[in-house]
């Protein structure tokens, strides 16, 4: 149950209004060096200076002091794999055969309910301990997968969106459904959670090569079938990827023109990567309304590639930022906004520490049409936050006691952060997490 009565946290409270974009506009963010988060019914009542708040508050009101620590949105990551949780840090491979050798057959064990639950729960507990409050995330090919990541996500009154994967190819015998199997276990899984407390359905496609013409057939017509469901796939990541579909589809001007031909492009639709894109596919990304998920660290990692997020979003695509667990190396989005840094660095643009709180807070909020719900403070968002300690090691306490603005402080965070920064994460105005002092 969410707190119903008023409460109140004091910190210095940061949070974006809009995306600071490439010329870092100063009024994108919002903040408070003393700052007073006032969260009823688990919802944000208002945020702003904690003097003037507290002149005309109940003197009884009760206050958690998070002074001398940072208070910002829980962040929101956009593309995960609970199912590759055991698979994170192998060695060695790139995209296809690294699915072939560890992901493939790790996936082939949830069947069983109870490792998907076990795995589910591990998983969502070390969400909140980096500080993640909400995410898109993928199942295996097994219904029992999605069911038990969203009975886990509901127990902590997540905002979560999860679906089972669709593959009926190019894989081994064990991981594959079939379409019409694939489509009716999906609708019975929207049936049974799309909508329900804060959980919602994504049809998952794995990716084209995985799937026949006959199954993104029946994904477009479920996607058709419940328009305010999610879709989530991935997209030109690896270049051996890309040269297989081009073999698989011979009539697609593109690898995302394969997913457009199916109805798969929409609002709601996250596609992962989205590295070899052309200009004609970002256009179309941002005409559909469907979103990036930008994934440094498991783009580095299995050395796919670097996406171009300034020509991304100088089209108008929405990006969010996201680990992709287990191609990812990490659960923090700390650290994955460090790597998003260092891409964008090698790909002659930036990222401002504006801008990288933006990704990993409001702008994954609007890749998932959500920013209404979380990813600010704005009165009437959904209380998930996240208390954060910006000195938790001797370098990190030396290295932010000489900052001389907030920018510089949120710039040193986001380089040099992780787990250790997250103090305690908040659900809904509850607190779900705290750290061991
Ligand atoms: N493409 C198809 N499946 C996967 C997956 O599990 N991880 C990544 N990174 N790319 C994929
Ligand atoms: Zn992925």
């Amino acid at each position: 149950m969410a707190a119903k009565q008023l409460t109140a946290i004091r910190g210095t409270i940061v949070h974006c209004l809009r995306d600071p974009g490439e010329s870092n506009d100063p009024d994108a963010l919002q903040s408070f060096e003393d700052g007073l988060l006032l969260v009823e019914d688990g919802r944000v009542v208002e945020v702003g200076p904690t003097e003037e708040l507290l002149r005309r508050l109940p003197s009884d009101l009760s206050v958690e002091d998070a002074r001398g620590r940072l208070i910002i949105p829980g962040f929101i990551d956009v593309h995960m794999h609970y199912v590759q949780t055991d698979v994170i840090a192998s060695y060695g491979e790139q995209l296809l055969s690294w699915l072939n050798r560890y992901t493939f057959p790790t996936e082939g064990r949830f069947g069983d309910a109870e490792l998907a639950a076990g795995t589910a729960d591990f998983f969502l507990e070390e969400l909140l301990r980096n500080g993640t409050t909400s995410a898109l995330v993928f199942g295996s090919v097994h219904p029992e997968s999605a069911d038990a990541f969203f009975a886990a996500a509901q127990r902590r009154r997540m905002r979560m969106i999860a679906g089972k994967v669709l593959m009926d190819r190019n894989a081994p015998d064990f991981l594959l459904d079939t379409p019409e199997r694939g489509y009716q276990e999906s609708r019975e899984l929207i049936e049974r959670w799309h909508g329900v407390d804060r959980l919602s359905y994504a049809i998952t496609p794995r990716f084209a090569p995985t799937s026949t013409e006959a199954q993104l057939e029946l994904s477009g017509k479920l996607a058709a079938e419940f328009p305010d469901v999610y879709i989530q796939t991935h997209v030109a990541e690896n270049r051996d990827e890309v040269a297989w579909v081009a073999e698989l589809f011979p009539w697609s001007r593109s690898y995302l023109d394969v997913y457009d031909r199916y109805g798969l492009l929409r609002e709601r639709a996250v596609y992962a990567h989205c590295i070899y894109l052309d200009e004609q596919d970002r256009e179309r990304m941002a005409e559909s309304g469907a979103a990036a998920a930008f994934c440094p660290t498991s783009n580095t990692f299995l050395g796919s590639g670097l996406f171009d997020y300034r020509a991304a979003r100088g089209v108008g695509m929405r990006v969010g930022l996201a680990t992709d667990v287990g191609g990812g190396t990490s659960f923090s989005m700390l650290k994955t906004a460090a790597e998003a840094y260092k891409v964008a660095q090698l790909s002659g643009s930036t990222l401002s520490a504006e801008r990288l709180l933006y990704l990993a807070t409001l702008g994954s909020a609007e890749a998932l049409y959500m920013e209404d719900r979380i990813g600010s403070f704005q009165p009437g968002r959904e209380a998930d936050f996240v208390v954060v300690n910006p000195g938790p090691t001797p370098l990190m306490e030396r290295r932010h006691g000489v900052c001389d603005s907030l920018s510089e402080r949120l710039f040193s965070l986001f380089i040099l952060g992780d787990d250790r920064n997250i103090e305690s994460t908040w659900i809904q105005g509850e607190k779900a997490y705290q750290a061991l002092s």
